[in-house]
């Protein structure tokens, strides 16, 4: 045998009795079947055997329980982002003729799937208000195949009442998605509460890092299961290993950095809440927000995130001035990493009615000390007023 073959084929056997933090990065495309037998009896729908790179390698296998465990279901498949995550539920489990009914403070893109690319496959949808869960049942028709929930809303943070509308999607037999990024498996539990599929978006507090894109779908009956995984391998969905590493490695540290960025959110939306400027902070953990009793109701916990609408003297020019004159805290639109965050948004132009007048800016609190927070807030502050 000449040295290429001979370094191609050299023998290598995954260490055995080594035992360390964490999990190693295992990398395929191909994986190898020991004789064709095995090839010809592997069942890629089932975890007992490696088949290819995309239906998973142990460190895929591994991050999918650990999220299963973090989530409290009992199957678990990985995407490459949050919003590849909603594309597989809906693709999965709606066909022509089906109705998706969406929560009014969706996550926008999750809206745009709906209107452009579900729409084009005849699936219609309606949005809900995710305050009342009895105009909720109300909608819900023969057609009613899918109930999207997020908790709480995109930007402007309503928690939604989520005790009434799992129970309203298990009363009428619909199947119930939460959309869990916010939570993270951290502040409430999703399918304790009746959820049947637990989504996040791991690109936000399961990663951590700012720095990689996945997403989750999480059940805990068998037969949702596969269906969901029958879409995934049809679709050619998978994950790289090394980002998987990332999450993997980050997720030990995941509740010590949710309760952090939590601590520092509170602090700063009541500093914030107390200001003249400030008209009103969304923050479903601070009393007077909407949907604040649901919350109290079904959480332990709430994210770094929230929002604040401007006094109206205030116009958005002069509240991208504020955003502009931010030092630390940068300009960007995926949250729970290390660096605080503000975004701007045209309530007007993401929803009709806008639910407020005004000037909104998001936040989402990073790593930072809270009182370098609080002092770069103040200088862009008095500088809206200069
Ligand atoms: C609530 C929510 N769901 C889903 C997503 C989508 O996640 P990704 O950026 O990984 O596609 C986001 C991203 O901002 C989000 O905020």
């Amino acid at each position: 045998m000449k040295p290429s073959t001979r370094l191609i084929h050299h023998p290598y056997r995954p260490p055995a009795g080594f035992d360390a933090p964490q999990v190693g990065v295992h990398k395929a495309s191909t994986v190898f079947f020991p004789d064709v037998a095995t090839l010809r009896a592997r069942d890629w729908r089932q975890k007992n055997g490696y088949t290819y790179g995309l239906h998973g390698t142990p460190t895929t296998f591994t991050l999918e329980e650990r999220i299963a465990t973090l989530e409290g279901g009992l199957q678990c498949l990985l995407v490459p982002s949050g919003l590849a995550a909603i594309a597989l539920v809906d693709q999965a489990l709606l066909g022509p003729g089906d109705e998706l009914l969406l929560p009014a403070n969706v996550y926008g893109p999750s809206r745009e799937l709906a209107r452009h690319e579900l729409a084009r496959w005849g699936i219609t949808h309606r949005l809900y208000d995710p305050l009342d869960a009895a105009a909720l049942a109300a909608m819900i028709g023969p057609a009613t195949k899918l109930i999207w929930i997020e908790a709480a809303g995109s930007v402007t943070m309503e928690f939604p009442d989520l005790q009434g509308l799992l129970q309203v999607a298990r009363a009428k037999g619909v199947t119930s998605a939460i959309d869990n990024t916010w939570g993270a498996g951290v502040a409430f539990d999703a399918f304790a509460l009746g959820a049947d599929i637990v989504m996040q978006a791991l690109t936000k507090y399961p990663s951590g890092g700012g720095d990689v894109l996945m997403g989750s779908v999480t059940t805990r009956d068998a037969a949702l299961h596969e269906r969901l995984k029958l879409t995934h391998m049809h679709l050619g969905l998978g994950v790289a290993a090394n980002d998987a590493e990332l999450v993997l490695r980050s997720l030990p540290s995941l509740a010590l950095r949710y309760a952090a960025a939590d601590a520092s959110a509170r602090e700063l939306a009541t500093w914030l809440a107390a200001r003249p400027e400030i008209a009103r902070v969304l923050h479903p953990a601070l009393p007077g927000s909407p949907g604040h009793a649901h919350w109290r109701a079904s959480c332990r916990a709430a994210a770094g995130l929230f929002s604040v609408l401007f006094d109206a003297r205030f116009a958005g020019a002069d509240v991208d001035r504020f955003v502009d004159a931010l030092e630390l805290f940068r300009i960007g639109f995926s949250w729970a990493g290390p660096v605080s965050l503000a975004v701007p948004y045209e309530l007007a132009a993401m929803r009709q009615p806008a639910p407020y007048a005004g000037a909104l800016v998001r936040f989402s609190i990073g790593f930072e000390d809270v009182e370098d927070l609080k002092a770069d807030l103040d200088q862009a502050l008095s500088r809206l007023r200069g």
